[in-house]
């Protein structure tokens, strides 16, 4: 399948499934999470845009507590595999490249910082929206034994890890095991009234 042909298709499943309450720029809805990479590779260039975005992220005192390690080669690669749960395995082995987030629970000083993990969220957040926007595909996986890749990637205590990302290219979903193509489309949520409270909780 072409890449073009392959984008264009995406894009009518994402506006098939996604119907917006309200007008939103469609960055927003073209961003969801795939399961099938093709064998491309990322551009030094393009992994270092996401990166850039990613740390463009607004956060308390401007403390910058996310880190980003980033496994792009065969052996980085294997290392990460390793602590990926069994199911994301399944899927996640084809990416080019795998990126384990983490924040500092501590300030410069020593002090706890409570917003880290928000902080963190906000820069995946800007990670796969310039993803996207470079035609890349990114998928959290938040099943991977945290203490081994703590142990295997040397990273100290006082950092949180939250998710390994993986980014690439979408590839041809008839690749993935059969259980997973079903769930290879863009999926919906809930009515925004549901999450959004006016004054008070009701
Ligand atoms: C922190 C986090 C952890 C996640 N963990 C997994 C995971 O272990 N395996 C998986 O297949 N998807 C995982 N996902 C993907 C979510 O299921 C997905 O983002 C959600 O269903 C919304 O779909 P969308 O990203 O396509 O909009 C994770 C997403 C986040 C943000």
């Amino acid at each position: 399948m072409s890449i073009i042909s392959n984008l264009s298709e995406l894009q009518d499943a994402v506006r098939e499934h996604r119907k917006p309450e309200a007008d939103v720029t469609p960055l927003f809805l073209n961003r969801w999470s795939p399961r099938a990479f093709s064998d491309r590779k990322v551009s030094g260039n393009d992994l270092q845009a996401v990166l850039e975005a990613a740390h463009w992220a607004p956060s308390s005192y401007n403390d910058q507590p996310w880190r980003f390690i980033v496994a792009t080669e065969e052996d980085q690669l294997e290392v990460f595999r390793s602590f990926l749960g069994d199911f994301n395995k399944l899927w996640a082995t084809k990416a080019p490249v795998l990126i384990v987030v983490a924040s500092d629970k501590l300030r410069e000083n020593g002090d706890p910082n409570g917003a880290h993990a928000f902080d963190a969220g906000a820069a995946w957040g800007y990670l796969a929206l310039q993803a996207s926007l470079k035609g890349l595909i990114s998928h959290a996986i938040g099943g991977f034994d945290r203490e081994k890749a703590r142990q295997l990637l040397n990273v100290p205590d006082h950092f949180e890890l939250h998710a390994v990302i993986a980014l690439g290219y979408q590839g041809d979903k008839n690749e993935l095991p059969e259980a997973l193509q079903a769930r290879e489309i863009p999926n919906t949520r809930k009515p925004l009234s549901s999450v959004v409270f006016e004054g008070k909780v009701n």
